[in-house]
């Protein structure tokens, strides 16, 4: 039968259970769709994937779960950056918040480094190892290319440019943020655009812009403008192959330099 595991010292009868128990489930398996929402996957909707109690069958047991959908938390975090009228502000409410479950495993919340009022706003991916231990994006080998980039036009974080990326928490062992975690840090993604209110945005490969614009495909994508509407404005971004692509790529600098040209030139009124 394919059973080789013993998981309880007396075999349960699922057919046997009390009246108040299988009324507890049937509510839970007639809930329309739209209430359960995107979850965040196993372990996170909770009620979708614990089983029934094995022991003494108690209702109460059964159907636990306080925990938010993916589309709860991006509400929240909606309401929550619609109140903020600065990036410092921001930044603080996106520390407090905890609607995403990748803060659970992260040290630090990187939001931002560089410097607000800038006409230039680089969007990265998620923090990496070096990033979540610092607190600041783009901080390990990935961001030491990233600012030489940035200087072969005339930039620096210390004077004209501001750096973020579109998940605030460390992914574990730096796996790819997944739909989920993207839907929720959105939110805070776009206030923060429209609160820095940038001439141009540099985006950084394809988590990026998917996160941005929902579009996949950055080797398709990289070096043609796009207009992002966010806030009731319109944002000229233009989508760049991530630096970690081009430590393990430097052969596709080349292609970097000319959306790095481009860039200078959006930025300098060409
Ligand atoms: N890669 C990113 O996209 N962002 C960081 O902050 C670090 C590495």
């Amino acid at each position: 039968m394919g059973l080789d595991e013993a998981i309880a010292d007396a075999p349960q009868d699922a057919f046997a259970r009390s009246g108040a128990e299988k009324a507890a489930l049937s509510a839970r398996d007639q809930r329309p769709a739209a209430t359960i929402g995107r979850s965040f996957g196993p372990g996170i909707a909770q009620e979708d994937v614990e089983p029934p109690s094995r022991t003494t069958a108690r209702p109460s047991t059964i159907v636990t779960t306080s925990t938010p959908s993916a589309d709860e938390a991006a509400a929240e975090a909606e309401r929550i950056a619609a109140a903020c009228a600065s990036i410092d502000e921001l930044e603080e409410a996106i520390a407090g918040f905890d609607g995403c479950p990748l803060k659970k495993g992260a040290r630090s919340t990187v939001v931002r480094d560089g410097v607000i009022g800038s006409d230039l706003l680089v969007i990265g991916e998620a923090p990496g190892r070096d990033e979540d231990r610092i607190g600041k994006p783009f901080v390990g080998r990935a961001g030491q290319l990233l600012d030489r980039m940035l200087a072969a036009i005339g930039r620096t974080r210390a004077d004209n440019t501001l750096i973020t990326n579109v998940i605030y928490w460390r992914p574990p062992g730096n796996r790819t943020p997944t739909d989920a975690e993207i839907l929720v840090c959105r939110p805070f993604v776009e206030r923060f655009i429209t609160i820095a209110e940038p001439k141009a945005i540099a985006v950084m490969g394809g988590v990026a812009l998917k996160g941005l614009s929902g579009e996949t495909g950055i080797t398709r994508a990289r070096g043609r403008w796009r207009d992002l509407e966010l806030g009731g404005a319109t944002r000229p971004a233009i989508p760049m192959f991530h630096p970690a692509f081009l430590l393990r790529r430097p052969e596709q600098k080349r292609l970097a330099w000319a959306d790095l040209q481009a860039l200078d030139a959006k930025l300098n009124g060409g």
